[in-house]
């Protein structure tokens, strides 16, 4: 690939409204923040409780910096094991009622490493066609045969289980899908476990700390279990820190553990950033305050979009998207919210499907009612 290569793709994305540039944030994570020296309305980012700038998850990484150091070093399975790792591991497992975990570096990276190592080419993956990027990808990756079903839709991923003569069977789900704020219907895809030998993955990323009475993610929320369920979760968003885990069975984080590639073949996570997140499992389970508020904050924005006649989708949860259809539509709409102090990020193809734009609300518990107000007030100014 030339240099003319690179500038042509780059006219091909500005021309279809598709180019993507990054915006500065600064000073930390808040309910509010300042760009380009503005105060503006924070409705995009998943930092849902406001644990990532919380003062006592703050002084629990910089403790962990001064007896630990700032990097690991080294792989897990190298010399970069260290007391931290293994504290939050056993916190995961105690906090998600699971045998077992193990960390991965993100959420990206756990769906890479357990997808792909526990499939081959016997196995038939169902996945939901609105899974999350790195769910996708990992189908790629794993060689195995992929088969898609329509969103949360029972019936059609029962109809391909049926017809499914692979040895392995592995159903994919988010727990919430992170550009609809929709929640899967485990309640239903669960009994198929045992009726086709399937084993079922969940995506926790965006339910982890914030669905259930105890904010341990979609199954406690759901009321649902089943021994052979895996759960993934990350530790970026509700937990306001970085990385991320797989939960379940004790073998399975064994056979984790020599055959994800993502966890063998890349350097530890820093120390501190694992006590910051044991720290934010601590103030979780201690607040459910915090959940609560989530909860108010996030029906009272879908409640006054969706009576303003604003397509919200089916969201249920703290991800509220507004339909706006065309890509650059989007993009000025966001635009001109960030003119008025608001800042919501617009979605656009290849992350949603074509026409499906959006602007992609996220709430956080730490929102001001009267802000929450405004930010409503010019949405509808812009969008109606
Ligand atoms: C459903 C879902 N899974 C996985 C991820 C990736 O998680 P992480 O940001 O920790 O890599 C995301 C992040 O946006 C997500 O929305």
């Amino acid at each position: 690939m030339d240099h003319t290569h690179i500038l042509e793709e780059l006219s091909k994305l500005t021309a279809s409204g598709l180019k993507r540039t990054l915006k500065l944030v600064e000073g930390p994570q808040g309910p509010k923040v300042h760009i380009n020296g503005q105060e503006v309305i924070l409705l995009c980012s998943n930092d849902y409780l406001g644990l990532a700038n919380h003062p006592e998850v703050k002084t629990a990484a910089v403790r962990a910096i001064e007896t630990y150091g700032v990097g690991a070093g080294a792989s897990r399975l190298v010399s970069g094991n260290m007391e931290p790792h293994i504290m939050l591991e056993e916190r995961i497992k105690r906090f998600k009622g699971t045998e077992a975990a193990l960390l991965f570096n993100s959420g990206y990276n756990a769906n890479i490493g357990c997808i792909s190592a526990l499939s081959d080419r016997s196995t038939d993956i169902f996945s939901d066609k609105l899974n999350h990027a790195s769910i996708v990808d990992a189908c790629i990756l794993s060689r195995a045969n992929v088969k898609r079903y329509p969103n949360r839709d029972v019936e059609s991923l029962e109809g391909l289980l049926k017809r499914s003569a692979a040895k392995k069977k592995l159903i994919v789900t988010d727990g919430v899908f992170s550009m609809d704020g929709t929640i899967a219907p485990l309640g239903e895809i669960v009994p198929l476990l045992d009726r086709y030998g399937a084993t079922l993955i969940v995506d926790d990323a965006h339910s982890t700390g914030v669905l259930g009475k105890s904010g341990r993610g979609t199954l406690e929320h759901l009321g649902v279990s089943h021994p052979s369920i895996i759960q993934m979760g990350t530790l970026g968003k509700a937990l306001g820190s970085f990385g991320a885990f797989i939960a379940g069975r004790a073998e399975l984080i064994d056979l984790l553990i020599s055959r994800a590639r993502p966890f063998i073949y890349t350097t530890a996570l820093p120390p501190a950033i694992c006590a910051a997140s044991i720290k934010a499992f601590d103030i979780i389970e201690r607040e459910p305050g915090l959940r609560k508020a989530l909860q108010e904050n996030s029906d009272y924005v879908r409640r006054e979009l969706g009576s303003a006649g604003l397509d919200t989708l089916d969201s249920a949860t703290q991800i509220i998207p507004v339909l706006t259809g065309d890509a650059k539509r989007t993009m000025e709409a966001s635009k001109a919210l960030m003119d008025k102090g608001v800042f919501i990020q617009g979605i656009r193809p290849p992350t949603v499907p074509e026409g499906a734009s959006r602007l992609r609300i996220t709430v956080m518990a730490t929102h001001a009612k009267d802000d929450l107000y405004k930010a409503v007030k010019a949405i509808k100014e812009v969008l109606i």
